[in-house]
């Protein structure tokens, strides 16, 4: 059959607001233009995120209520120490509130000023942290990624020329080399198991460690299934493991395929790492079994291990972000492809032909997207990337300005993601409407979460 469905059904709902036009031009003027300042109850389907929102199965829940909260060494942590252990490989597992705070917790005992970090693209946070310690730190994306429409099915690779020769010259200053898989910043593109290990056996070569930003690891691994003919008859547990095993360590936020409300994760073999790591842990982050946690968070979490590689799940769940690409691209909107896992994103600028970047024109269309229709997404381009240089005072603005369409997990149903397609394509028939947008106040760093805007 070739109606791909959810394997999963509701036992519980929420219900959701329906709201007017009116209503929603009302909310956002008094939110400053900005849908992060809107109240979630103003939102009627909810895309700005896939993080800290997914649906907890009867699973979780079931060992939720058999927590153990004692302060420290909770049945809980054993539960997901063992559960990460068997999963990952690695000796060591310390446990944070959320994925920024392992960022922090590495970047504070183990980062150095003038280290030199290398990724295929940073996150954010991960650079905000890095570079709070000293570090410099270095994307090294292949050529493809820039190419919005580029059909490369692992425009989430580090380009080895590039780390071969960034290695060499950095020399004792390279610290680590890291690989968010999927890269979220560039369009939640997948890395392969052939670049994986080729980036093995350049650091391996120099003495540097390999890392991995996890965050959306399982989904790496289905598309490598799917893309990678080597891997076709593999499972995703077993592409998991292969992929694990070609790493030092891994830090992640267990809030997008870890399937949590909340967590995070280092896990790695370098016991004097490890030490460092918990020593910074217990005084900004909590208990070395706990990390911040509840023992219900950790229980969620344990049980969720094995529900996020379930071959079916991830089935469905690329099919369904594909079908939502796929029914926006067939009516013109211009997409990133080839569409990812947990997101889709459409380019501003093409959207917004007549709007100059400095209007805005991912922030002016994921505004004119909530007031026609309730959804909300979230700006990856000139507001949340965009510098001004100090020096000639003009703006330079990121390589591509992108409005990301986020699907948390398990909690929309395929309606709800046909809806949120009918109201872009809606919006595309009359995009020359899309109002743009200046800045009201614009604070020095994290635009995204404060400024507020006016209609230019
Ligand atoms: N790394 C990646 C690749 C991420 O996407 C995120 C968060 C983090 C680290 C930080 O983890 O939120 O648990 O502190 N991404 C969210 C998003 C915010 O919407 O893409 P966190």
């Amino acid at each position: 059959m070739k109606t791909v469905i959810e394997p999963y059904r509701s036992r519980v709902v929420e219900p959701m607001r329906m709201t007017t036009r009116e209503e929603r031009e009302g909310f956002i003027r008094a939110a400053g233009y900005n849908p992060f300042l809107l109240r979630a109850e103003q939102v009627l389907i909810d895309l700005v995120t896939d993080s800290g929102v997914s649906a907890l199965s009867t699973r979780q829940w079931s060992a939720m209520h058999g927590s153990d909260e004692s302060f420290t060494g909770s049945r809980s942590f054993y539960r997901f120490s063992e559960a990460v252990r068997a999963l990952f490989g690695h000796a060591f597992v310390i446990p944070a509130h959320q994925g920024r705070a392992a960022e922090h917790l590495l970047a504070r005992a183990v980062i150095r000023p003038n280290d030199v970090i290398f990724a295929n693209t940073h996150f954010a946070t991960t650079r905000e942290n890095f570079e709070a310690a000293g570090a410099e730190v270095r994307d090294l994306p292949i050529p493809e990624a820039l190419d919005r429409t580029s059909p490369h099915p692992f425009k989430g690779n580090i380009d080895l020329d590039s780390l071969e020769a960034g290695l060499a010259q950095a020399g004792r200053r390279a610290r680590m080399v890291v690989l968010t898989v999927t890269d979220n910043s560039r369009g939640g593109q997948p890395v392969s198991m052939a670049n994986v290990r080729g980036a093995r056996e350049i650091c391996r070569r120099h003495g540097v460690p390999l890392w991995l930003d996890a965050a959306r690891f399982a989904e790496n691994c289905y598309l490598v299934k799917v893309r990678e003919a080597e891997f076709a008859a593999r499972t995703p547990r077993e592409i998991a493991g292969e992929l694990f095993a070609l790493t030092d360590g891994v830090f992640m936020s267990l809030k997008k395929d870890a399937l949590g409300n909340t967590g995070g994760l280092i896990t790695l073999d370098d016991e004097v790492w490890a030490e460092a790591i918990r020593v910074q842990l217990l005084a900004s982050e909590g208990i070395p079994t706990a990390g911040g946690l509840a023992g219900r968070d950790l229980e969620a979490l344990a049980a969720a291990l094995d529900e996020m590689l379930d071959e079916d799940y991830l089935t469905y769940r690329v099919a369904s972000t594909r079908r939502l690409g796929e029914q926006i691209q067939a009516a013109g909107v211009p997409v990133v492809t080839p569409f990812g896992a947990h997101a889709v994103y459409v380019d501003g600028r093409a959207f917004c032909p007549h709007l100059p970047d400095e209007r805005l024109p991912a922030w002016s269309l994921s505004v004119a997207l909530y007031v026609h229709s309730g959804v909300r997404t979230w700006e990856t381009g000139n507001v949340m990337q965009g510098r001004l240089d100090p020096a000639s005072g003009a703006w330079r603005w990121p390589d591509l300005d992108l409005m990301r369409l986020a699907i948390p997990r398990r909690v929309y149903s395929q309606s709800h993601l046909d809806y949120a397609a009918e109201a872009l394509v809606e919006l595309f028939e009359r995009r020359s409407s899309v109002r743009g947008l200046r800045f009201v106040y614009r604070p020095a760093t994290l635009a995204q979460f404060v400024a507020t805007f006016e209609p230019a």
